[in-house]
């Protein structure tokens, strides 16, 4: 039987690519997220490919959704290889004191508090059958400073510090946790986000070097090669994948 994945906030964007693109290296995916249609739209795509996959609905800021989802990838599969530890939001794109206290707190809850969640349920799976590869979906916001994201930045340099900290308590049982930070890549968050900030569409894109903004396909490439076997020594990066922009600043 081929490998094992969880992919979180596979129902779109870069959790859906990559479940796609880890499908054609023969992995079976566990495909969570909160919304049930495109959830059950990866699984089909997956599924065509040959690979075994399931869809469970979770919401990745509540903790006892979370150990469902790991207890029923387990209860199927028997086991979890991979973890893209990656469903999260932007948020409206307001400058901070303009910023609710309520939108504050969804954003901790989905992008920090379902990270962490995330890698503690799965991590203890991972660590009691001798090891495990996890990557987690930081950001450029996760390693710059940028306007209009404080909250959203705030989570994402958390997830810089959760990706170098675990592989300091756990690559000695085989684990191997490592971040990606794209910069803005053309999903249905992106495409959302700039239809409602169009200027910032036109500021990102002129500050990119390479002058576009990436590609869902090129952010899977990559968490691809780093939860695979062909990184076994990589351990605790942040890899960013933005077509120079944060090299820039
Ligand atoms: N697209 C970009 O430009 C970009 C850049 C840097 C980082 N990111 C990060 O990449 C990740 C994926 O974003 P995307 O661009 O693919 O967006 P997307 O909106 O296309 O996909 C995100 C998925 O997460 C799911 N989701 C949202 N809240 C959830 C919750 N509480 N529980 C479970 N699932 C939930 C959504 O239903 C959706 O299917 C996010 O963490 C985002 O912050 C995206």
């Amino acid at each position: 039987m081929g490998k094992v994945a969880i992919i979180t906030g596979a129902g779109s964007g870069l959790g859906q690519s990559t479940a796609l693109r880890l499908a054609e290296e023969g992995v079976n995916i566990s495909v969570v997220d909160v919304n049930e249609k495109g959830g059950q739209e990866t699984v089909e795509l997956v599924k065509k490919q040959g690979v075994d996959a399931i869809f469970i609905k979770a919401d990745v800021s509540k903790q006892e959704e979370v150990k469902n989802y790991v207890d029923k990838t387990v209860e199927h599969f028997g086991t979890i290889d991979y973890f893209f530890n990656n469903a999260g939001i932007s948020g409206s794109g307001k400058y901070f004191l303009d910023t609710s206290i309520e939108e504050i707190d969804k954003i901790v809850g989905i992008n920090l508090m379902g990270a962490l969640y995330g890698i503690h349920y799965v991590a203890d799976v991972m660590v009691k059958n001798g090891g495990g590869s996890i990557v987690n979906t930081a950001s450029s916001a996760g390693v710059i400073g940028q306007d209009s994201v404080v909250t959203y930045a705030a989570t994402k340099h958390g997830i810089v510090g959760i990706t170098k900290s675990m592989v300091a308590e756990y690559a000695k049982d085989g684990l191997r946790v490592n971040a990606i930070a794209p910069g803005p890549t053309e999903t249905p968050m992106v495409k959302e986000f700039y239809a409602a900030n169009p200027k910032m569409k036109e500021n990102a894109t002129s500050g990119i070097p390479q002058k576009r903004l990436g590609t869902p396909e090129e952010v899977a490439e990559l968490v691809t090669f780093l939860l695979t076997s062909k990184a076994e020594y990589i351990n605790g990066e942040v890899i960013r994948i933005d077509g120079g922009f944060t090299n820039t600043k």
